[in-house]
């Protein structure tokens, strides 16, 4: 199997988990960062830093050559009325759909969207702008839509920055009650199992803290 990984968000607080924890498991990263200054393993001999922008479609097409499997831990810039995450799944996922082989793709994404929680929803809308919350849900549907690429689109609930424990409890149905929140260390370690597990593959799933 290929262990070259792209992750988008690589310098994000759940990003940096990721990369760190998929290191350890033995991975290679390509870093995709707006900000190559910022990213602290760019000396890591099993990374490799790409700077680019996720809504430039040229930046993500040359990040994408020759990789296996593509992670995403991008976000909205908080408190910025930008949504970048509609624009940036669009790129990404016309490019790997194109493909002869498409790259397994690990999205994140979140508790409330595509009906998950109606209550979330609407904690979601009060808090970061309907416009913010549909440009999220446009973005995970653009992966769920995907028939050709193998998928697995992750949403967890409200994020911590606690050690996490490495547990998590998966979600499978619409909840009405409101979810535990979790580490984002945690949720780093569901996107390492996904990446050598794929009984997710073509789904959505959700996480909460244990
Ligand atoms: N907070 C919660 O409770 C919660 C719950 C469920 C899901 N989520 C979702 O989980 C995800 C990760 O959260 P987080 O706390 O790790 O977010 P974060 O720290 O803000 O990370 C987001 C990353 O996206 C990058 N990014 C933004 N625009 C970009 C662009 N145009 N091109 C390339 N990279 C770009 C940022 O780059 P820079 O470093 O350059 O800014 C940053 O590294 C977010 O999508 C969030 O909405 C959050």
């Amino acid at each position: 199997m290929d262990k070259t990984i792209l992750v988008f968000g690589a310098n994000g607080n759940l990003g940096s988990h990721f990369v760190y924890q998929a290191l350890e498991a033995g991975y290679t990263i390509k870093a995709f960062v707006r900000s190559p200054e910022k990213f602290k393993l760019s000396n890591n001999p099993n990374v490799q830093v790409i700077q680019g922008d996720a809504t430039n479609y040229r930046d993500v097409e040359r990040a994408l050559k020759g990789v296996g499997i593509v992670v995403s831990c991008l976000g909205n810039p908080p408190k910025k009325k930008t949504y970048i995450m509609d624009k940036a799944y669009q790129n990404i996922m016309s490019i790997v759909s194109n493909q002869t082989i498409p790259p397994r793709c690990l999205m994140i994404s979140s508790i409330g969207m595509g009906g998950s929680s109606w209550f979330v929803k609407f904690i979601l809308q009060r808090i970061g702008g309907k416009e913010g919350f549909n440009d999220f849900e446009k973005a995970e549907e653009r992966v769920l839509k995907e028939k050709d690429v193998p998928f697995v689109v992750i949403r967890p609930a409200g994020l911590t920055d606690k050690k996490g424990n490495g547990k998590y409890r998966i979600i499978t149905k619409p909840t009405v009650f409101f979810p535990k929140f979790i580490s984002r260390s945690d949720v780093a370690k569901f996107f390492v199992n996904c990446l050598s597990d794929t009984s997710f593959d073509g789904k959505s799933v959700m996480i909460q803290g244990y």
